[in-house]
């Protein structure tokens, strides 16, 4: 029978889901594609087959890929040529035979015009490159991390406020412990070839209502409060971020202050077969220690 391969299993959703796939299946089903060997040496010992192969490199993924009946494409980082290390990954699987490619593009209303720098369209093009590959294919699209919402707000939120741009929209955020999870789900299943899952949290949040979220955790009023775009650059700089990263980070604020994430979906809740981590639950448990 043929094996899974998780690509980016030296990351943090990568490694999600390989965990969450040894919940499911052996072991010696299981690949994990890193770059380097040393950065997933935990995996290596819990069973899983490692590989090394680079998407910026064809011949390593020819050779990583083969065997390969079920892959997920975990996304790369930004500021990298996604669509080369994309469209690489996928002409490595049609050329292996892998039956079932899943990927995770960031979620999309049907209608947007929303545009991220180093994200939506190196995210449709990586669609649009699947959809006519042949390859068998699900998308399990994402929403903003939970995990990573102290970027926007600080680390310090808590004893700060909540001081980003102006904007009153909601925007739906899971972690990617459940997002991993609902993959394993997706890979360790059956019948999900051709589907498109919004993987939502639930429920919808503003940063006003994390204000009141963290308000209740600290037991202490945590101010919202709207800053100028101005304010909001000084502030990210002055926590050392490079510009662009600062740049990016007032593009996700951008869409999750104007509604581009507010739907909420059963897909996440569904593939988990629970509730997801609400974003209360989360900030509760983590957002003080991280
Ligand atoms: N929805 C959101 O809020 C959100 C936010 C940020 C990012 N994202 C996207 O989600 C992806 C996964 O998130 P994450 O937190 O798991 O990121 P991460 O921890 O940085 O993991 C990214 C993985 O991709 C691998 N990778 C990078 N370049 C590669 C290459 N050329 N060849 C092979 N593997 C390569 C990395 O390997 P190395 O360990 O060797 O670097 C790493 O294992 C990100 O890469 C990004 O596309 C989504």
């Amino acid at each position: 029978m043929g094996k899974i391969l998780v690509t980016g299993a030296s990351g943090v959703v990568g490694r999600h889901v390989l965990l969450h796939l040894l919940e499911q299946k052996s072991a010696d089903q299981l690949v994990g594609l890193v770059r380097d060997l040393s950065k997933a040496e935990d995996l290596a010992a819990k069973g899983i087959e490692l590989r090394q192969g680079d998407y910026l490199d064809p011949e390593s993924l020819d050779r990583a890929f083969v065997g390969i009946d079920k892959l997920m494409l975990t996304a790369t980082h930004a500021f990298t040529d996604r669509n080369t290390a994309h469209a690489n990954a996928i002409d490595a699987a049609v050329k292996a035979g892998v039956k079932h490619l899943v990927a995770m593009p960031i979620m999309r209303k049907p209608t947007s015009t929303f545009t991220m720098k180093e994200i939506t369209a190196e995210d449709i093009f990586t669609k649009d490159r699947i959809l006519s590959s042949g390859l068998a294919y699900t998308f399990a699209e994402h929403p903003p991390f939970l995990d990573n919402i102290h970027f926007y707000i600080g680390q310090r939120a808590h004893e700060t406020g909540v001081l980003v741009p102006a904007g009153d929209g909601k925007f739906t955020a899971a972690t990617r412990d459940d997002l991993g999870a609902a993959h394993a789900a997706i890979l360790a299943g059956s019948g999900h070839e051709g589907k498109t899952y919004r993987l939502t949290g639930n429920p919808a949040i503003s940063f006003a209502d994390i204000a009141s979220i963290l308000s209740e955790v600290t037991d202490k009023r945590v101010p919202y409060k709207a800053v100028s775009e101005e304010e909001y650059t000084r502030i990210k700089s002055s926590e050392g971020w490079p510009a662009f990263v600062v740049d990016f980070a007032k593009g996700w604020v951008h869409g999750m202050n104007t509604g581009e994430w507010a739907e909420e979906t059963d897909d996440l809740e569904t593939l988990l077969g629970r509730k997801p981590t609400s974003p209360a639950g989360f900030f509760r448990n983590h957002y003080i220690t991280d």
